[in-house]
């Protein structure tokens, strides 16, 4: 499998965005052309295959829905839900909030999610997943945080490998703001420090 190449120079912030982004990490060209080479690679793996995607809600949305139509192998869909706020659950401990509808028993499985950071959500979701005994269970994240990293997991297949920085964009949120941006953003540190946006729906997540 080809490494994942590191993120190019950067694309300027667009005037809108600049109170409240501090750099583009990601721009959308390299975003499209790093999803179209994963979309070809995934495609000539599973070929011939019966696959069902597994994506993580809610942050994969604008990822997934470009990745698939990057797919030339059919594929079923369905989602996941997994969150760090179930009820009666310990401060960290992940619930699972929606579960797999689809029969994954036999199949190839592709779990896709926007961002591998801790590692508990992948950990979580494909260790669930493959107590229903798929053929062969993959993952595709389009980005890797490996400094944060708390599980032993890794992606099969990885858009970008980014640093310990607080990331929103391309699906990607802070206290649900910022998920529509085309392009993968660092945010000013102000912005999720002085709490405005509200609270953060991970909180672990800005890097200290
Ligand atoms: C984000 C992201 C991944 C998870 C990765 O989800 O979408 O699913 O965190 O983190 P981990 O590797 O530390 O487990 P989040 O809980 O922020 O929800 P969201 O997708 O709805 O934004």
């Amino acid at each position: 499998m080809p490494k994942p190449a590191p993120p190019a120079p950067r694309a300027a912030v667009p005037d809108a965005w600049r109170e409240h982004i501090d750099r583009v990490l990601i721009s959308r060209e390299e975003i499209a052309a790093r999803v179209q080479a994963l979309g070809a690679e995934i495609s000539r793996d599973f070929a011939g295959r019966d696959t069902v995607i597994v994506a993580v809600l809610n942050g994969t949305v604008l990822f997934l829905a470009d990745l698939i139509r990057n797919l030339t192998i059919p594929v079923r869909l369905d989602f996941v839900g997994v969150s760090s706020y179930g009820a009666g659950t310990h401060p960290g401990e992940l619930a699972v909030t929606k579960a797999c509808r689809l029969d994954v028993r036999g199949r190839d499985v592709l779990v896709v999610d926007d961002i591998l950071d801790t590692g508990k959500t992948l950990d979580r979701v494909t260790t669930q997943l493959r107590q229903f005994k798929p053929r062969r269970l993959r993952t595709c994240v389009l980005l890797d945080k490996k400094a944060r990293r708390q599980v032993k997991i890794r992606g099969d297949y990885t858009g970008f490998q980014i640093p310990d920085e607080f990331v929103v964009g391309y699906g990607l949120d802070f206290a649900e703001r910022y998920r529509s941006l085309p392009f993968i953003a660092v945010l000013k540190p102000e912005v999720f420090q002085a709490g405005g946006a509200g609270k953060p729906s991970r909180p672990s997540r800005p890097a200290a």
